[in-house]
Order: C-alpha cells, then structure tokens, then sequence
C-alpha cells in the first residue's frame, strides 16, 4: 500500500512537474515570441542580411539629415553619396575642390560606424569640361589629360583614405552600341583605353588599402555583359590593379531574367573578381535609355498589378544575391525611397517612378517584406 502511494505520489508529482514544466515553457515561448516581435521592430534591412552582404544606399547631403538620416540608419550599413562625389560637384575648376558636402557625407558615415563606397573617379558625365581643354583652347595632350586625371584621383581618394573602402574607379567605359568596343567618351578619344588602366593605378598608389572597381550598367544583357567581361579580362590579364565590378542594377519589373543574371554573376566572378551590386533600383517601366518627353495617355500610377510584379522581381533578385553570398560582397540601393528617386526624371521628366523598398512615405513596402523573408533558407 505504502509503495503504491509512493507510486502515486511520484506520478502526482511527475504531472505536477510536467505540468509546471509546460507552464514555463508557454512563458518562454511568450517571452520569445514578444523578443521576437519587438526585434522585428528594431531590425532592418542590413540585420535580415548579416550572414549575407552589407546593405547600402545612395545618398545626397539631404539624406544624412533628419528623418531620412533615421530611415538609413536603421536598414543600411552602407552608404554611396550619389552625385557629390563625381568629378565634376567635387572638382569644378582644375584649382578649385568642393569638398564641403563630400566631407559632410563621409562625417556622417564615420560617425555611425557606416560602410563607405566612392563613387565615381573617372566617368564620361557629370565631369567638368576643363579637364579636356588646353590653354589654347583645343583639347589637351594625352599626357597632360593623365595627369590631371592623376592630381584628381590623388586628392580625393587621399582625402577619404580609411574612411572609404571601396572606390568606383572607372563608370560605363563600355559602348553602348553593340558594334563598338569602348565607348567614344572624350577620355577615349584622348587617351586611348590607357584611361581606364592609368586611372586604376592611379587609385591604388593612392590607396593601397581601397578596393577598386569598375561600374557599368546593363551588365547583364548579353551583349553588353560580354563586352564588359572582354574588358575586366584584358585588365585582369594585365595585372591592372583592379578588385571588382560593380553591377549598377537599374533594373526593371521587366528585366533581368533569373538566368541571365546567375550567368553574368558565374561569368564576373570566374574573372576572381568580387561582384557588387552598386545601383539597385527597380523600375515598374521597361528600360530606356533616350530621355524623351511624357506621352499624354501614360499614366504613372502604381497599381496593385505593377506592386505585384514588382514583388516577385525583387524576390528573385534577392534569392539569387543571397545564392552568391560567396561572389557578392555588397548590394546597394540607388536612393533610398519612393519619395525622391533619379528616375522620376529619367529617362521621362515628371513620370513618377516607385522603384525602391520604401514608399513615398518611407514606409517599407510589400516589397521590402518578400525580400526580408526567408528565414527557412537561413534554417
Ligand atoms: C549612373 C551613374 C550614377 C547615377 C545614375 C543616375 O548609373 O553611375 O552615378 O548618375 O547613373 O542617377
């Protein structure tokens, strides 16, 4: 009798036990599922892709301020000032530097520990004209273009040496016309392709520490894709001192196709390459290159169809980056919402464009949900 009580007792206590035990792990569970909540609250876009690549964005002095400055530092821990930069905002007379609105930007990385790319040294746009004319008037000397080139890429990689990881060292010397090589850029004319391979050197001598890429767009299409990688070849070969390419990534609802995209990235990185994306950017139009003027029946509307689409294109998009987590060091957004994007100008001035995570009101997007769930693949 007494053992059977001892027995009873025992089981008593077992459910007892079991049962207590199941209450604290309810709680936990609670307790869990609250911290779970409250962190999705606190975490952003570069915290759902720590295992993955750093998460930037392009910005302006305004982006550093305010509530923007907020919304970047939250989802991003990478940044790429967008225009300030580039030869002809930061060096506008062959005397004279802007560097007021540069520093601003680079200020405002170092002081939240942000990533910074360059961007651009060397490009065909946005660059003063003095640098290609002579006293006289006509167009300088290979030599003497070299070397303004030098004293440009000196002084401004030199500038930001330790605060700058990465430079975009040469942007789209490649021809858009299928039947040329290198784009007919003033540069080109002048120097020949050595543009593209003193500039890199240039870069390194000046920071021996950056990385160095070169930066194009539809580098994913066929025929400019094979364009760009005959290029990247001949530099590689050449022992040009050159780390990576960037994939500007101003794609569209339309375009890139999964397959076309693993190809360019299977191609770039068998260079031995690191591959970034450094423009991102999905456009609910197809691609155009000319600028051209508003059609009177096209309307700019982002309807539920287009959200979808949109959806589905950045899902793909970020399911094949995070396949090439290995070849990818960095993917960054070119602006950082749908408030303010380059593309409500261009190619069509006044045509509203929707194409990144955040909407006008900077509130993530159906989008930017798709891209951040994919927990089971990190299981
Ligand atoms: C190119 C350049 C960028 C920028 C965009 C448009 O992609 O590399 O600097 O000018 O065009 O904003």
């Amino acid at each position: 009798m007494a053992h059977l009580n001892i027995l009873k007792n025992s089981a008593l206590l077992m459910l007892s036990l079991s049962l207590l035990t199941g209450c604290k792990n309810e709680s936990d569970k609670k307790e869990q599922t609250a911290v779970t909540a409250e962190e999705q609250q606190e975490k952003g876009l570069k915290d759902y892709y720590s295992d993955y690549f750093p998460i930037g964005v392009a910005v302006g002095p305004g982006t550093v301020q305010g509530e923007s400055a907020e919304l970047l530092k939250k989802e991003f821990n990478s940044i790429t000032p967008e225009n300030v930069m580039k030869m002809g905002p930061i060096h506008p007379e062959q005397d004279r530097f802007n560097w007021e609105q540069a520093d601003a930007i680079a200020n405002f990385a170092r002081e939240n520990d942000l990533m910074m790319r360059g961007h651009a040294l060397v490009w065909h746009q946005q660059t003063g004209d003095w640098i290609f004319e002579a006293e006289d008037g006509g167009k300088v000397s290979k030599e003497e273009l070299l070397s303004r080139m030098k004293t440009h890429i000196d002084s401004v990689v030199s500038r930001y040496k330790g605060t700058i990881y990465a430079w975009d060292v040469v942007n789209e010397a490649i021809a858009d016309d299928s039947t040329q090589f290198l784009r007919k850029s003033e540069w080109y004319d002048i120097a020949g392709e050595d543009f593209i391979i003193k500039a890199f050197e240039y870069a390194r001598a000046a920071d021996p520490d950056a990385k160095l890429y070169y930066n194009d767009y539809n580098a994913i299409i066929p025929e400019k894709r094979d364009r760009i990688y005959k290029l990247l070849k001949m530099l590689v070969d050449r022992d040009v001192p050159i780390d990576g390419v960037g994939i500007q990534g101003h794609w569209s609802i339309y375009g890139p196709s999964e397959e076309e995209l693993r190809k360019a990235l299977d191609m770039y990185s068998s260079l031995g390459l690191e591959v970034q994306i450094t423009e991102l950017d999905v456009s609910i139009y197809p691609w155009e290159k000319e600028q051209r003027d508003r059609r009177p029946d096209e309307s700019d509307e982002f309807t539920p169809e287009l959200e979808q689409k949109q959806l589905e294109a950045y899902d793909m998009f970020f399911r094949v980056f995070r396949d090439y987590k290995d070849v990818l060091s960095s993917v960054t957004f070119w602006n950082l919402s749908d408030q303010y994007s380059w593309l409500d100008y261009y190619p069509v001035e006044g045509r509203k464009n929707y194409p990144l995570l955040f909407d006008e009101d900077m509130q993530r997007k159906k989008a930017y949900f798709k891209v951040v769930d994919f927990q089971e693949e990190k299981e």
